[in-house]
């Protein structure tokens, strides 16, 4: 499902909430997110509001999941507050183990080859690709797309308007996440989501 969800929004708004008046403004932006298209959004568990704005979001219509999960603590308390997908910064054994027993999707954070593969033979369909810009990630999925074909990733970290058509044209990247489709007034949200899904729209995706 999530497979479904990612190439069909090619784009996944992530979030992370400094203040508690935010999570209590969350539903003006998950009207936002609607509105533009856009029903998906990762909340990063970086700050204690992450697993408040789970709670405040179940039930809205959005697709949410978790992110920034380091610990088997944070992946039980996120699926229990009804997060639908669960995303780290690295593969955990010990997360990967727990999302398959849930039957949530689990997106580790993987860079380099040996890391792609044992998460593929791990089950694992969909990869963050993190930090993709620090380690120039266009070039380096372009090169995974001939040698690992079969593995599929989210590359997050640094993606902007203005390398979005880098990643999003190669064929092996499902969908690009990133924090700056939410950074501004909500006027300024819309208008990010606007342009950025103009960009994704524009390149032909097999
Ligand atoms: C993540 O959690 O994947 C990254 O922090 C998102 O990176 P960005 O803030 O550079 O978009």
């Amino acid at each position: 499902h999530l497979m479904d969800v990612l190439s069909k929004s090619r784009l996944l708004p992530i979030l992370t909430i400094q203040k508690r008046e935010e999570v209590e403004n969350l539903s003006k932006l998950a009207d936002v997110l609607a509105k533009e298209g856009l029903p998906i959004l990762e909340i990063t568990l970086r700050t204690p509001f992450g697993l408040e704005a789970l709670d405040y979001l179940r039930d809205r219509g959005l697709y949410v999941g978790a992110g920034t999960i380091r610990t088997l603590e944070h992946a039980k308390e996120a699926v229990a507050r009804g997060a639908s997908f669960l995303v780290s910064p690295a593969y955990s054994n010990d997360i990967a183990l727990f999302a398959r027993e849930h039957n949530i999707p689990y997106l580790p954070g993987v860079l380099t080859p040996q890391e792609v593969e044992l998460a593929l033979s791990r089950g694992l369909s969909i990869l963050k690709f993190f930090p993709a810009e620090p380690f120039q990630g266009s070039k380096v999925l372009a090169m995974y797309a001939e040698v690992m074909p079969e593995a599929r990733f989210l590359p997050t970290g640094g993606i902007n308007e203005k390398n979005l058509a880098a990643y999003c044209s190669l064929p092996n990247v499902i969908a690009c996440g990133g924090s700056w489709l939410l950074k501004g007034s909500y006027e300024t949200i819309c208008q990010n989501i606007r342009k950025a899904k103009a960009i994704v729209n524009s390149l032909a995706h097999g």
